[in-house]
């Protein structure tokens, strides 16, 4: 898969892709990370990216003909289900786990990092999707793209082991809690199952306290999910309390 990210500062990305998962993902050929400075694309001699928004107002905003030149540039396929052309924006859609894991299976993803006051709105018409990371505002869509790109990478067949990122969280409950050593920590001590060698049971056991979190955290996410998988599981949240059966099956 290749990753092609748009922006003012490709500086900016040295360091967060350089480690960890990411980096051996890269190493590993499983993903390409392209940084293509929009300012190479801008206008005359001064290569001019921006102006003062009509209308009045604070603040300067990324031209919509040097934000084209640049997509135009980057795109290889003209197929939306390989390749997908992405604004980051505020008023986007929120991205989550689902959202990134349909980018993970795309050939090319090209994400448009707005700086400054933001961007002509014109954009918006070239554009596939238009994603927020959040009900926030950064000072550019730099920080989004690392985050949007960390999450999808580890998500491309191949960049971790098989069957890692099945059981974390968002897939679609939370994630059982995990232990480590020392068995006895103060007065806090790892569950007795964990300690069994069962694997059965300990498989059961952490898809019992995947849904019992869900439904004391997330509630949200257990209505989304229900299905054949919680329908398997509902032999395991036997003594979980009061939980309503619309939680359990479909
Ligand atoms: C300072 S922001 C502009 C905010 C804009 N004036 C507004 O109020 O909606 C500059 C750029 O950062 C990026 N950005 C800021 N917050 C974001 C968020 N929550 N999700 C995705 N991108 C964001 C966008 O690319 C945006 O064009």
């Amino acid at each position: 898969m290749k990753i092609s990210i748009l922006t003012l500062f490709p500086k900016m990305f040295q360091g967060p892709f350089d480690h960890s998962i990411i980096k051996r993902a890269r190493d590993n050929k499983i993903v390409n990370i392209e940084l293509i400075n929009i300012r190479n694309f801008g206008i005359g001699k001064h290569k001019v990216v921006d102006d003062k928004p009509y209308g009045g107002g604070t603040g300067m905003i990324l031209r919509v003909d040097v934000l084209k030149k640049t997509i135009d540039k980057v795109k290889v396929f003209s197929n939306k289900r390989r390749e997908k052309v992405v604004l980051l924006t505020p008023t986007g859609n929120k991205f989550n786990q689902k959202i990134a894991a349909n980018f993970s299976r795309l050939d090319h993803l090209i994400l448009v990092c707005g700086h400054y006051e933001g961007i002509d709105a014109r954009v918006e018409e070239f554009v596939d999707e238009k994603i927020s990371i959040g009900d926030f505002i950064t000072t550019g869509g730099e920080i989004p793209a690392m985050l949007i790109t960390d999450s999808v990478v580890r998500l491309i067949k191949g960049a971790l082991k098989e069957g890692v990122v099945s059981k974390e969280s968002f897939s679609p409950y939370l994630e059982y809690p995990q232990y480590t050593k020392p068995r006895r920590y103060k007065n806090l001590r790892v569950p007795k199952i964990l300690l069994s060698g069962n694997h059965s049971r300990i498989d059961k056991w952490q898809n019992a306290q995947s849904i019992r979190k869900t439904i004391k955290l997330r509630p949200d996410l257990l209505e989304k999910g229900v299905g054949r998988r919680s329908r398997n599981w509902q032999i395991n949240i036997r003594g979980l309390g009061n939980i309503k059966s619309r939680h359990i099956i479909d």
